[in-house]
Order: structure tokens, then C-alpha cells, then sequence
């Protein structure tokens, strides 16, 4: 069984919808670690050894956020650049990571369509990712495929959201229980199709 770390990162839970369904079916999850960075550090006075201790003690890394300007809220690039520090995440003696995977799931208010080429946002959301995947390379994880839930806003009531947060939730167990296909998964546009039914 693989350990799975899941990081929370939204600003304004009261306001959300999916991120807020998602976490609750994260937190029900056996033998996950779920932790909400926002609620641990609204100061974002990141405890820097604490959460390097929790990075070395799992296998799967997940940041779990709503997609903002086409990346993450600013306190998962705070946490980034505190907590993966030289020498410890990557350059000299910087080994702590190596071999684990990371990932991404998160909620975009735009649709599938828009993301692409010849849509609006002209990119997919694997290619905006760019930095992140870089940043796992870099300390020598595996960059899994993102878990997307597009078109975030149209998804008002709960019945809408909660096959969702269940498929979320089982994607989780998945990565656990190590029986999704990590090379798929790697390779992949997002995971969500891998995701057992
Ligand atoms: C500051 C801000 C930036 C956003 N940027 C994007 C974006 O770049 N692309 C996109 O598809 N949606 C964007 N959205 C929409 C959010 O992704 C969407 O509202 C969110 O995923 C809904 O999840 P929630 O109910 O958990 O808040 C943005 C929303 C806010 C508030």
C-alpha cells in the first residue's frame, strides 16, 4: 500500500463548492493523509521541518486546489518554495523526494473545450502544468496526470458534485492501493479516465 498525502489548498472555503465536496470525501479515505494548508497557515508562516517530515513520510503526493489564473492559489507556490528547499528536495545531497509521485487535482471553471489549442485558453491544462511537472522532475518524482473536474461554476447543487467527489475518492484509494497504472497515468492528459468505475 502506497501512502497517500493529500494537500488542500483553497482561500475562500466557506465560498466553494467542489473543492469543499471533494475534501469531505478525501478526509473519509482509510490510511490517507489529509491536511488543509489554508487552515494550518492562514499567515502562511509554513512550518517548514513539519511538512518536509510529512513530504519524506509518503509515497503520493497530492495538491488538491481550484485552478487560478491558470495555476494554483498563492499558497501552494509558497509552500513550494519554502518546503523543497536545495539540498534536501533537489541539487546537492537533495534526495528527499526521489521516486515518489505527485499530482494534481483540481477544479477549473472553464470547460474541457476551451482548453486546447483552438480554444479560449489556447492550452491544455496538462501544458499549463508545465511548472509543476517540471518541479517534480527536478526533485526526481513521478508527475501523475492531473485529476480534472471542468466547468466548475455550471456544477450548482450537490447532486451534480457528489458522483464526483466519489469518483475523487476512488481515484484516491487507487493510487493506495497501487492499482492504477502509473505509466498511463503519467502519460495521460488527466487521470480521470483511468479512474476504476
Ligand atoms: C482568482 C480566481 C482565478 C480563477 N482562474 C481560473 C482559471 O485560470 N481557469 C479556470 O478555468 N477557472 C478559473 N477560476 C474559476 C475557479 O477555478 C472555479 O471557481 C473553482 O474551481 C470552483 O471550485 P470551488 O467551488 O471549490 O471554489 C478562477 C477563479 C478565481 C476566484
Amino acid at each position: 500500500m502506497a501512502k497517500v498525502l493529500v494537500l488542500h489548498a483553497h482561500p475562500a472555503p466557506h465560498k466553494s463548492r467542489i473543492n469543499r465536496r471533494l475534501a469531505a470525501a478525501a478526509r473519509e479515505v482509510e490510511g490517507l493523509t489529509f491536511r488543509d494548508l489554508y487552515e494550518l497557515y492562514p499567515d502562511y508562516m509554513i512550518d517548514v521541518e513539519e511538512e518536509q517530515r510529512l513530504l519524506s513520510e509518503h509515497d503520493v503526493i497530492v495538491f488538491q486546489h481550484p485552478f487560478y489564473w491558470y495555476s494554483a492559489p498563492s499558497l501552494v507556490k509558497e509552500y513550494l518554495d519554502l518546503v523543497l528547499t536545495y539540498g534536501w528536495a533537489y541539487g546537492e545531497g537533495g534526495t528527499a523526494l526521489r521516486g515518489k509521485c505527485m499530482m494534481q487535482a483540481i477544479s477549473a471553471g472553464g470547460s474541457e473545450e476551451v482548453y486546447c489549442p483552438q480554444g479560449r485558453n489556447r492550452f491544455t491544462i496538462r501544458q499549463l502544468l508545465a511548472p509543476f511537472d517540471q518541479t517534480a522532475f527536478l526533485c526526481g518524482m513521478r508527475y501523475l496526470a492531473p485529476h480534472v473536474i471542468h466547468g466548475a461554476n455550471q456544477l450548482a447543487d450537490a447532486a451534480s458534485i457528489q458522483p464526483l467527489a466519489q469518483r475523487y475518492a476512488r481515484m484516491l484509494k487507487a493510487l493506495r492501493d497501487e492499482t492504477l497504472p502509473l505509466e498511463q497515468a503519467t502519460q495521460a492528459e488527466k487521470i480521470n479516465d483511468l479512474i476504476p468505475a
